[in-house]
């Protein structure tokens, strides 16, 4: 499907002009430097949410329309609430995905957001392509909150965030990736986002779930997460998977040849998930609960990287130009 999307002209800092709009669709939407700066703003929103009033006027008077068609805790909370942090209005709407016409009713419902003129819209759909379908529709600034087995670009920078804050360091980070690369928009972008910033990745798991063309090694044996200083789990998306697919023999197989269990790290590695867990399945609750696990720290970087990407879209960063690009 050709669709048309937004890229960075990098470098270029001016506040837009009338008619220029920005979106966040995809990770492929940012360079380095857009990240350096995005993860800054997150940083020094950070501070600001260790002081008593963690209210900051910045977007006081503008809207943020939250609309979610598949289930979310972490990204729908944390993107309201730092529109709040922000002092921005917000207006959620809920759908549930299989009750909804995708290509029609999205259409309808951003025009029927639009007479709100929202600033941003930040979107959660099934269908890959949703959010570029919204930016077209409407004057707002929108960002992708998941889009199918496409992209999450918010979810890999609040995990860039976490790491960098955790080791000091992304260049030449070595981050294995455990689990059901396939059917994960995280996944997909965070290999991006890590590429962008020099860390090396490894995607461990079973064959049938690790896609090839990733631009990253991979690995069918959970042995190989020992160099790695992030063991970053992911959990088994059976509602993204083809019906009738087998691709592992059964969840206690794939518990048994790749859960992340205590006896399989050592106590430096730091161990990330973008939730919802599975205990049990793809992580033992016992790594779960450690102190090596930085899940708490990926929700609390959610909410001020969400605000930094809420705070640069309608302030200063980069411009985006429009241009045409093949959604895979
Ligand atoms: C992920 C998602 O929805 O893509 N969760 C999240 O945003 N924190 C991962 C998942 O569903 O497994």
């Amino acid at each position: 499907m050709t669709e048309r999307s937004l890229h960075v002209v990098s470098g270029d800092l001016r506040p837009p002009s009338d008619g220029e709009r920005r979106h966040l669709l995809s990770v492929a939407d940012l360079d380095r430097d857009d990240i350096d700066r995005l993860l800054a703003t997150a940083h020094s929103f950070a501070l600001s949410q260790e002081r008593d009033t963690k209210k900051l006027p910045t977007l006081r008077g503008r809207l943020v329309a939250n609309v979610f068609f598949e289930s979310s805790t972490r990204t729908s909370t944390s993107f309201e609430l730092a529109a709040k942090r922000l002092s921005a209005d917000t207006l959620s709407m809920k759908a549930s995905g299989s009750s909804v016409d995708k290509g029609e009713s999205l259409r309808d419902t951003a025009l029927t957001l639009s007479a709100y003129e929202p600033d941003v819209i930040v979107i959660r759909h099934p269908q890959i392509g949703a959010p570029q379908l919204v930016a077209q529709a409407t004057h707002a600034h929108v960002v992708n909150a998941g889009d199918g087995k496409h992209q999450h670009p918010t979810q890999a920078l609040l995990d860039l965030y976490t790491i960098s804050e955790s080791l000091g360091r992304l260049d030449g980070v070595h981050v294995a990736i455990v689990g059901d690369v396939l059917h994960s928009r995280v996944a997909r972008s965070l290999v991006q986002a890590l590429r962008l910033v020099g860390a090396h990745v490894t995607l461990v798991g079973p064959p049938p779930l690790l896609p090839e063309g990733l631009g990253v090694e991979r690995s069918f044996d959970i042995r190989d997460i020992a160099n790695a200083d992030i063991v970053y789990v992911l959990r088994m998306q059976r509602e993204r998977m083809e019906e009738g697919a087998n691709y592992v023999p059964s969840l206690r197989e794939y518990t048994a040849r790749w859960g992340v269990t205590l006896d399989r790290l050592s106590p430096n590695q730091r161990v990330m998930h973008p939730g919802p867990m599975n205990r049990g399945v793809e992580i033992d609750p016992r790594v779960a609960d450690s102190p090596q696990a930085l899940v708490v720290d990926q929700v609390k970087a959610g909410l001020v990287v969400r605000m930094a990407v809420l705070y640069d879209l309608l302030t200063t960063g980069p411009v985006l130009v429009e241009t045409t690009a093949e959604v895979a």
